[in-house]
């Protein structure tokens, strides 16, 4: 564990997109998730109240993951603090949309994102001003079509967090994930176009 973490801070890339970060929302401020973030953030995010709901359930394998996120240069994770302490973090992937071969207005038009919450801080807010800020990041910043997220459907506060900022449940697969305790379960689809985003905030 140790000689890896060793191996992932060296390795250490900040994203290559141009987004604006920091951001605060409230008493939330997002910015760039960094090595000096690793150690607090395992802290958490070994927490079977948090891993109860995530694909990546193992530590090293939670520290694998987020390496290759930051060795992503189509992508930014990032980091939420209030009063200097890491309650929160998130990711933002960039895909290809589907399209035809004409112009290039599908490039990178996707957004995935995903979040997580110190479970200390859980219910009081943290979550929705994260995704939130994950979506101006999207929208505003790097000028995305759409974004969506997936959740087991049995994590209510997942998708309740998504519905709050406009987020339409698109799909639902009828035990279509696999959860280690509960076996086969149902699992949701979000997703929000930008022009939604948009006219939510008045235009
Ligand atoms: C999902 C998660 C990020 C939500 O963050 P949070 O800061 O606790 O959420 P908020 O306080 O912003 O609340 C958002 C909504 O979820 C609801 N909620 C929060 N905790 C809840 C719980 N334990 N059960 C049911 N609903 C809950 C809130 O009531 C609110 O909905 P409402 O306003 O419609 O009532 C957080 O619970 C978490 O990190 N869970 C573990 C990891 C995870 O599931 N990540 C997402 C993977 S898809």
């Amino acid at each position: 564990m140790e000689g890896r973490r060793r191996v992932w801070l060296h390795r250490w890339v900040p994203t290559r997109l141009a987004v604006s970060l920091p951001r605060r929302s409230g008493d939330l401020l997002v910015r760039e998730f960094g090595p000096e973030d690793v150690d607090a953030y395992l802290a958490w995010r070994t927490d079977p109240r948090v891993t109860r709901w995530l694909l990546t359930t193992r530590a090293d394998e939670a520290t694998e993951r987020l390496e290759a996120a930051e060795a992503d240069p189509a992508g930014v994770s990032v980091a939420g603090v209030v009063d200097g302490r890491l309650v929160a973090s998130g990711y933002l992937g960039v895909k290809d949309g589907m399209g035809q071969d004409v112009g290039d207005a599908w490039v990178g038009a996707l957004g995935r994102v995903g979040y997580l919450v110190d479970p200390e801080w859980h219910g009081r807010g943290v979550g929705t001003r994260l995704l939130g800020v994950l979506l101006e990041v999207a929208f505003a910043d790097l000028g995305m079509h759409r974004v969506l997220a997936g959740c087991f459907a049995d994590n209510v506060a997942s998708w309740r967090t998504m519905e709050r900022h406009g987020m339409r449940r698109e799909q639902h697969g009828v035990e279509d994930s696999w959860h280690a305790e509960l076996g086969w379960v149902d699992g949701y689809e979000y997703a929000i176009l930008r022009s939604e985003w948009k006219a939510r905030r008045g235009g």
